[in-house]
């Protein structure tokens, strides 16, 4: 039976990468549940699985065996233009490697999620709200400028502004905090668990830092494809 004050239900699953030449297990019955507002991190060693297990719980990449649940919905039973509706309105997704579209300036690249998540506000109302978001990230005065003027650290906020565009009830972020020094990582996780806090939004966090799985409220390990 499916809790439905789960933001996530995710039970047995399964994903392995199909090469030519050989098949990589990943996920071998990993499960995990979390409940509204709760924040977990999820650690591992490098080429475990983990942005594996990020994609298939954020309707990204669906898994051979067993089912995601967010907030009580079966997201790989649903059409595939459910899921994408799904996936802009109730997710947010901080990538590894920021995903900014080179070729849209960093106002358009936030207002992405109201278009995908069918927002009937005008362009302008839209865009307004972009800028709202760039303003609690500190890159106002950047709106104009394309992803590849910015730095990496920028980008990063960019993306977070972007994953908090539609006020989803869940966060998804893979090593927010990776490639950056260690201030401007400070600043990135500041932003992202102060705006978690005021939204009560529930925030699964990849990283490699204990110290910054400390700041959650669980830590789980991926390891041989399950969660512990
Ligand atoms: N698209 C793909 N095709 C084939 N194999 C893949 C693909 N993506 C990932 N893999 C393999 O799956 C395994 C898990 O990759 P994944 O990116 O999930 O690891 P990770 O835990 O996020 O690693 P890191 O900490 O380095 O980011 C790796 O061994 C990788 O080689
Ligand atoms: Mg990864």
């Amino acid at each position: 039976m499916s809790d439905p004050d789960l933001v996530i239900d995710a039970r047995d699953l399964d994903k392995s990468y199909h090469l030519p030449h050989k098949t990589v297990t990943v996920l071998t019955g990993a499960s995990l549940t979390l409940s509204a507002g709760e924040r977990v991190a999820v650690v591992g060693r490098s080429g475990v699985g983990k942005s594996t297990l990020l994609h298939v719980l954020g309707a990204l990449d669906r898994p051979e065996a067993g089912e995601v649940r967010i907030n009580g919905r079966s997201i790989y039973a649903l059409s595939e233009r459910d899921r994408a509706m799904l996936r802009a309105r109730e997710i947010g997704f901080v990538f590894q490697s920021y995903h900014l579209l080179p070729e849209m300036d960093i106002a358009e690249n936030v207002m992405l999620p109201a278009w995908a998540g069918g927002s009937r506000q005008s362009r302008t109302a839209i865009r307004r709200r972009a800028i709202e978001m760039l303003e609690r990230v500190g890159l106002a005065d950047r709106a104009t400028h394309t992803p590849l003027e910015l730095s990496g650290g920028e980008q990063q906020r960019a993306a977070l502004a972007r994953a908090l565009m539609n006020a989803p009830p869940l966060l998804l972020a893979d090593e927010p905090t990776g490639n950056l020094d260690r201030s401007t990582g400070t600043q990135i996780l500041d932003l992202l668990f102060g705006i978690a806090h005021q939204t009560g939004h529930a925030l699964v966090l990849v990283t490699h830092s204990p110290e910054v799985a400390a700041l959650c409220d669980r830590t789980l390990t991926l390891e041989n494809g399950r969660l512990v």
